[in-house]
């Protein structure tokens, strides 16, 4: 089963990234992990990265129109972005949110998530290990 990976804004520049917030793993590594981890689990993961708000946007809706489950961590824009908030709430199949680090254990701007109300389920804190637990916890929600 095919799975969509969204990651937001900054993620591919993990290697100049503070590391003690993000870990030391660079973009490629993280994606390689997270296709490992997905193979692991039964899913083909299709994963992506972009900078840009109305990109994003795009692939949710062709997530929707597939209805293809999806892990996005939207990195800031999970702070702000309502237009991401109302395309992720048109797919209608899982939806996960992940984050590299704990964004409530942060500064105070990062304790609001507008994506969270319309997730299936958040998952923070865990460094690359959250887009493996995400993938565990969608193995047992599309097997349900
Ligand atoms: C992040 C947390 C966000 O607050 C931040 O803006 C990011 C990455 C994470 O994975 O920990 O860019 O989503």
């Amino acid at each position: 089963m095919k799975i969509l990976v969204i990651n937001g804004p900054n993620l591919a520049r993990l290697d100049i990234r503070d590391s003690s917030i993000y870990g030391d793993f660079t973009y490629p590594q993280l994606v390689k992990f997270i296709e490992d981890g997905a193979t692991k689990c039964g899913f083909m993961a299709d994963v992506r990265q972009s900078d840009e708000e109305a990109q994003i946007i795009g692939w949710l809706h062709e997530a929707a129109d597939a209805k293809i489950p999806v892990i996005i961590n939207p990195a800031a824009f999970t702070h702000y972005s309502y237009a991401i908030r109302d395309a992720a709430d048109l797919v209608k199949s899982p939806l996960i949110e992940v984050h590299l680090s704990n964004p409530m254990a942060r500064e105070e701007f990062r304790h609001t998530s507008v994506i969270s109300g319309i997730a299936t389920g958040t998952i923070g804190g865990f460094g690359p290990n959250s887009y493996i637990l995400a993938l565990e916890a969608m193995k047992s929600l599309v097997n349900k």
